[in-house]
């Protein structure tokens, strides 16, 4: 009897030690398997063990412009881009009925930890390049690794263009990747196959995900923590006043107090402030996680404010290029200046124009009425000072233009 009770705990040893060997050697990989030429990515023969180098996030929210800071890395032909993947985990797990609406977090603080814990799940199996593993979210589920059905593959130029789509035939005009639309690349590219898509990502040298659907920089630790990723995070925030009247034009139905506000000037009794106390408070946090600057976020963390991308976009693209170790391609300039430049003088057309990132991203002060504006205000005040945007006092405040509400600050990158 004695006997076998030692016998049993000398296997217990045994085994606990073999597997503390096999996460040791597994964790001491090292993250970077190919190193190769520029452009060329890995050569075909060695496809099988090649994976990005570096792994970059973009963590943003609605409305905050993280579409064009996201293009600003899909342009760049080093880079394999993805643009919200965690959109079909999300409407796999809870029932979102309500599509226009912004993505909110589940109420229960379990199901929010279930949620968070899936999304960690597929962006690190994505980060290596297995985007099959997007399978078992996506609607219908994809047939023999194709599918019709993921969410905006249109922004992604990496799929839809060679060898993921056909090329186009000569003499056909078209570029990959524009910041809007997308469904010319699901008419034209077919279903996209997920194995070939893989394959294409790990033979990049970088994959960048964008999602506005981490709530705030904490929730990364395990990934920034994880051995096996070499991981970066770009927080993009926004003024919440421009973020509130961005939205309420994106999602009509859901804002339909918010905009009976606007338009008639008289409060509505229903109205429901708790997406931008949840903003702000997601952007808080994250802003006091990063300046209490713990190790695990060393070299890994750059905050961006949409507004100095807006007015400075080739300034501010080079920072972060800067930040992330990588070259600045001249595809990435080309679009700069193909999408930011004011297209013409005429103060008439100033505000219409989506190419004058400044002006879009002050049209808020036009458009929200005082009333507004003093309400985001109170709800959000400290986010503001810390995020360094200055309050308005009045309404003439408000619309001069000429004032500038995002003072400078200090935040920098953590390296
Ligand atoms: C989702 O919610 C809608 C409306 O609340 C309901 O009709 C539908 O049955 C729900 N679906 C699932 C899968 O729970
Ligand atoms: C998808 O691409 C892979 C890799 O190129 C190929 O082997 C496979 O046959 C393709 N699948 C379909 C259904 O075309
Ligand atoms: C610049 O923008 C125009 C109009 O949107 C587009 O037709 C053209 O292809 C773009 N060029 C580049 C280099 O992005
Ligand atoms: C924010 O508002 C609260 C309550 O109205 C006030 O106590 C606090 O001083 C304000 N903070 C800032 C930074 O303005
Ligand atoms: C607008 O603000 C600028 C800068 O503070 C100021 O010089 C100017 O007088 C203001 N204009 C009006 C009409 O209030």
């Amino acid at each position: 009897m004695q006997c076998s009770w030692k016998v049993v705990l000398l296997l217990v040893l045994a085994s606990l030690a073999i597997q503390y060997t096999a996460i040791r050697t597994l964790s001491s990989k090292p993250a970077t398997m190919c190193r190769v030429a520029k452009h060329t990515g890995c050569a075909p023969t060695v496809a099988a063990s090649c994976q990005p180098s570096s792994h970059i996030l973009i963590l943003a929210t609605t409305r905050s412009g993280s579409s064009f800071i996201g293009q600003l890395l899909n342009q760049h032909p080093d880079i394999f881009y993805l643009f919200e993947p965690l959109y079909h985990v999300q409407t796999t797990l809870i029932n979102s009925s309500l599509r226009s609406r912004p993505p909110s977090a589940p109420s229960s603080p379990a199901a929010r930890r279930l949620l968070l814990g899936a999304y960690r799940d597929l962006l690190r199996s994505l980060f290596h390049c297995h985007l099959s593993e997007l399978e078992t979210f996506i609607k219908p589920t994809p047939q023999q690794h194709r599918t019709q059905r993921l969410f905006r593959r249109g922004a992604s130029k990496a799929l839809c263009s060679p060898p993921v789509c056909p090329p186009l035939p000569p003499g056909v005009g078209g570029i990959a990747g524009g910041t809007t639309g997308g469904e010319w690349c699901v008419r034209r590219c077919g279903a996209l196959n997920l194995t070939l898509a893989s394959r294409v990502c790990s033979r990049r040298l970088h994959i960048a995900i964008k999602t506005v659907r981490i709530p705030e920089l904490a929730d990364l630790r395990p990934l920034l923590e994880d051995p096996r990723l070499n991981l970066k995070v770009v927080q993009l925030v926004r003024d919440p006043r421009g973020i509130l009247s961005s939205r309420m034009d994106t999602f009509p139905d859901s804002f339909r107090s918010w905009n009976m506000w606007r338009n008639s000037g008289r409060r509505p009794r229903n109205l429901d402030p708790s997406h931008l106390t949840a903003t702000c408070q997601d952007f808080l946090n994250s802003v006091s996680t990063g300046l209490a600057r713990p190790s695990w976020l060393k070299g890994r963390y750059m905050l961006l404010r949409y507004e100095d991308l807006a007015r400075e976009p080739e300034h501010k693209a080079r920072e972060m290029y800067r930040f992330l170790g990588l070259d600045m391609d001249p595809s990435v300039l080309r679009w700069i200046l193909n999408n930011t430049r004011s297209s013409g003088t005429s103060a008439k057309h100033k505000f219409g124009t989506v190419r004058d990132s400044a002006a879009t991203a002050q049209s808020w002060r036009l458009k929200l009425s005082f009333h507004m504006v003093q309400l985001v205000q109170n709800l959000c005040n400290i986010t503001l000072s810390q995020l360094g945007y200055r309050m308005v006092n009045s309404p003439q405040e408000l619309t001069n233009l000429s004032l500038n509400l995002a003072q400078h600050t200090n935040l920098l990158p953590f390296l």
